[in-house]
């Protein structure tokens, strides 16, 4: 098994990867196309895990981006396996032959990642829960500021402005409007007293909330049971049969699994030190 930039590879790894990534993730062709076409040396960079030399069927994929306020960092996403191939030990060589590229190649120190579902799978591989990071470009903390800034810009806008320049006096208003002899309604009543507060929740793991980088104490206590920092085994794991290269009509599944888990579960970052 070889991984492979699919920049330097044929036309047909890298369809398959298209069709591997839409397997899982469906999503428009041209849309995947553009992101593997945009694959280069110095990243973001789509990875093919191919058999046989080169020459064979794919049977993983990754893509490894740089962090823009992390020079030391990399990004990973977008892992998959082939179907046919999984739980043979096909993904844990993928991310570890991609992580010794990153350390070895190109001199990276750290890997980050996010998952929804895949959690134990990576604390198995040396990945730890770690806060939000922004992937492209700032730490996530930005966002946070940028969200500040346009709500004050909000109610700057709202406010009443004073126009110093022209010291234009505002309009003093009439005590009841020009149009007629109704007065003004009265105040509204006082609200009614507040309802009082709900009882304590009973304790117990609480879901994180998407994207809040602290994962639930569930998934916590099994990652952290499982947690190894294996290292890249000599020898590819053996698959006693290859599996057939994916067809994108019969075998692309219509469901988006990617939008039912975005919209159901949590997503955790995690990152290990190379
Ligand atoms: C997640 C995925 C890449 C794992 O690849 P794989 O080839 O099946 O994994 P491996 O066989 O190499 O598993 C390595 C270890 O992780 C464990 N593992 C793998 N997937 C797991 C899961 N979903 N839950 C728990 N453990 C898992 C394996 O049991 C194995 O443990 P071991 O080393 O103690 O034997 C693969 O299942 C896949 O492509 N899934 C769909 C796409 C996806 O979810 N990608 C991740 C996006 S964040």
């Amino acid at each position: 098994m070889d991984l492979l930039a699919v920049h330097q590879t044929s036309v047909r790894i890298r369809d398959e990867c298209c069709d591997l990534l839409n397997h899982e993730w469906p999503r428009s062709r041209a849309l995947r196309m553009r992101t593997i076409d945009s694959s280069r040396d110095s990243l973001p960079a789509v990875f093919a895990l191919v058999a046989q030399g080169g020459d064979g069927v794919v049977l993983g994929t990754l893509k490894m981006s740089p962090i823009p306020s992390d020079p030391k960092a990399v990004w990973i996403e977008s892992v998959v396996v082939h179907p046919g191939c999984r739980g043979k030990g096909v993904g844990k060589y993928l991310m570890l032959t991609a992580e010794k590229k990153a350390r070895e190649e190109m001199g990276y120190e750290k890997a980050y990642l996010s998952t929804f579902d895949q959690q134990i799978f990576y604390s198995k591989l040396g990945y730890s829960f770690c806060a939000p990071i922004c992937s492209y470009g700032g730490n996530i903390a930005l966002k946070g500021n940028l969200a500040e800034g346009i709500r004050r810009q909000g109610q700057d806008n709202s406010a009443p402005k004073t126009d110093k320049t022209n010291h234009v006096q505002p309009k003093p208003t009439p005590p009841f409007p020009d149009s007629g002899a109704v007065p003004p309604a009265p105040p509204p009543p006082p609200p009614p007293p507040l309802a009082p507060p709900p009882p304590p929740t009973p304790a117990g793991p609480l879901p994180s909330s998407s994207n809040s980088g602290s994962p639930s104490e569930d998934i916590s206590l099994q990652c952290a049971k499982v947690f190894s920092r294996p290292s890249l085994p000599s020898q590819p794991p053996r698959l006693e049969k290859m599996p057939r290269r994916l067809s994108p009509s019969r075998d692309i599944v219509k469901t988006n699994k990617d939008s039912i888990c975005r919209a159901v579960l949590s997503k955790d970052f995690m990152c290990k030190r190379l």
